[in-house]
């Protein structure tokens, strides 16, 4: 070991600059790594006479802290954090997109509704889908006989007794319940999924989704009900949206209408969407059958209300006019990717 030796990296240490952490890392290797210059210096002192090693040694210790305090500042100045090691990445590099998911297109419809029936100040309600006969039929006036209660028409989880269990066809039985436990006025939105006994086709589905509404007050007229749904279809297609009814059936309703939305695409001059007719059917409605008021305990002589029952992928067709209902249970990708804007509005 030479004292030049010492000196020259003394020298060399005082003038060293750094531009960047990643420079002061190799200076840091460079003098104090486990092969660095001051390192080996120490390795050599082992075979230095010992009557000179007492002055070597505090040269040495010396030196090694001269080195560290300035690769100590070298590395404050260099800013970019200090960090220990330096960067070690490329933060310039372009990152990883991340994948976006999107709202399913009947979601985003039933949002959306929902919203328009909660400003009106209804709630929302949910039940089971497997349900019991009582729920799904007897409670809403269906006569023992009806075509719904066959196992052509309807899922049956269990038969052969009294009240058997099954897959509802409707979410009216979740109007039961509400009407068995909330109190009077009862003004609530049943969104939810629903099974019928259907062959596949692009205009039938066994599973679809409905949004069903109930109000139920004391004089609750169908003036009442007309204005509600009319108001509705104003803000769902848009302010100048006229509503027509016609007469319909249903065994909870009495009277019973199918409403028809003016076409928003022809403006009522026909077109193949209303099939030339200027009119769009969107849900069957109704003022509440006494007896199914009766049924859950409400007299039907001091109260009434409607109820109304609307299709999820019917309206979903109509809105993006996507018009093979197979479409909207696929679940393919390119399908869904095309709803990743309409999730962001
Ligand atoms: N439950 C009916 C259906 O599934 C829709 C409906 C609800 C009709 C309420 C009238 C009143 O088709």
């Amino acid at each position: 070991m030479r004292r030049e030796d010492i000196e020259a990296i003394l020298a060399e240490i005082g003038e060293l600059k750094c531009k960047s952490q990643k420079e002061v890392e190799e200076a840091r290797v460079r003098f104090l790594g486990k092969k660095g210059e001051v390192t080996r210096l120490f390795e050599e002192f082992r075979t230095v006479a010992p009557e000179l090693k007492r002055e070597f040694g505090k040269t040495l210790n010396e030196l090694k802290q001269t080195v560290t305090a300035k690769i100590e500042e070298l590395r404050a100045a260099a800013g970019e954090g200090g960090a220990a090691e330096g960067p070690k990445e490329d933060l310039s590099m372009p990152g990883e997109p991340f994948e976006l998911g999107s709202r399913h297109p009947v979601s985003i419809v039933r949002e959306e509704i929902v919203g328009i029936f909660r400003k009106f100040g209804y709630d929302v309600a949910e039940g089971p889908e497997i349900e019991d006969d009582y729920h799904v039929f007897e409670a809403l006036n269906f006569p023992p006989n009806h075509p719904a209660r066959d196992m052509q028409d309807t899922f049956f989880v269990s038969t052969g007794h009294l009240n058997p269990l099954l897959l509802r066809t409707h979410t009216s039985s979740v109007q039961v319940r509400a009407m068995e436990k909330m109190d009077l006025p009862i003004r609530v939105v049943c969104p939810g999924r629903v099974f019928r006994n259907e062959a596949i086709s692009a205009r039938a589905h066994c599973i679809f989704h409905q949004i069903e509404g109930l109000y139920i007050d004391e004089n609750v007229t169908f003036a009442d009900l007309k204005q509600a749904i009319l108001l509705f279809a104003r803000e769902m297609f848009g302010p100048d949206t006229e509503i027509r009814m016609r007469p319909s059936f249903f065994p909870f309703t009495e009277p019973s209408a199918e409403v028809d939305v003016s076409c928003n695409i022809c403006h009522g001059k026909g077109c193949n969407i209303c099939k030339g007719t200027g009119w769009l059917e969107i849900m069957g409605c109704g003022m509440v059958d006494p007896n199914v008021l009766k049924a859950s305990g409400i007299d039907p002589e001091k109260y009434s209300g409607f109820a109304f029952g609307m299709g999820l992928e019917r309206i979903a067709m109509l809105k993006w006019r996507v018009n093979d209902l197979r479409h909207y249970f696929e679940n393919d990708l390119r399908f869904l990717r095309e709803f990743q804007t309409a999730t962001e509005v």
